[in-house]
């Protein structure tokens, strides 16, 4: 493990049975407060940015926004943010997607996204992966191509790296820690 990977994993806190029992919630609140941390973060999201040609940062509500937002100012590109349905006031595209129970819907705003522009999601977890898959179909819907697919860390059990793997046809799926 690098030095990064270090910092960044002794800040994210383990919190038992939250949001429901059995369940160990990753918590970046602590990553987010310390100035290293946060920056070391950006700073490597900003570099995978940057290997990947992408020429926007998307970020998904909501700890993607806390996440892709600074990544986008560092890389020098423009954020655009997918929200969960009926947040966004202008023309959006929607991508509904299952969860464990029942199912949820994404949007973007569809002037942000046009065919000349290679897209890297960013996120704090992969967990299932439905959320990304979403915001996958919705870039490609637009005619936008997705550049890849980068986040904080990798809830391997829950194979969301493979669910993921057809819509990115080839493309990256970076996760700066897997736990
Ligand atoms: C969490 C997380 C990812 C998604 C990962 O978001 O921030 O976006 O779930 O799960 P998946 O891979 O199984 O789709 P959540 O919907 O809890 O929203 P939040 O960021 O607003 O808390």
């Amino acid at each position: 493990m690098t030095d990064i990977q270090e910092l960044l994993l002794s800040r994210i806190r383990d919190v038992a049975d939250y949001p429901e029992q059995g369940v160990m919630f990753k918590d970046i609140t602590p990553l987010l407060a310390d100035p290293a941390a946060f920056t070391a973060l950006t700073d490597t999201l900003a570099d995978i940015a940057g290997a990947t040609g992408a020429t926007k940062v998307v970020g998904l509500e909501a700890r993607g926004f806390i996440l892709g937002a600074p990544v986008a100012v560092r890389a020098g590109l423009g954020f655009i943010p997918v929200r969960k349905a009926g947040k966004l006031p202008g023309a959006t595209l929607r991508q509904a997607y299952d969860l464990e129970y029942g199912s949820a819907e994404i949007e973007v705003h569809a002037e942000d996204l046009t065919t000349a522009d290679r897209i890297l999601i960013v996120d704090d977890v992969l967990a299932t992966g439905g959320t990304a898959e979403a915001a996958i179909q919705l870039i490609q819907r637009a005619g936008a191509e997705v550049a890849g697919v980068a986040v904080l860390m990798e809830l391997g059990f829950l194979g969301g790296r493979d669910r993921l793997a057809q819509a990115l046809d080839g493309a990256p799926l970076e996760a700066l820690l897997q736990l």
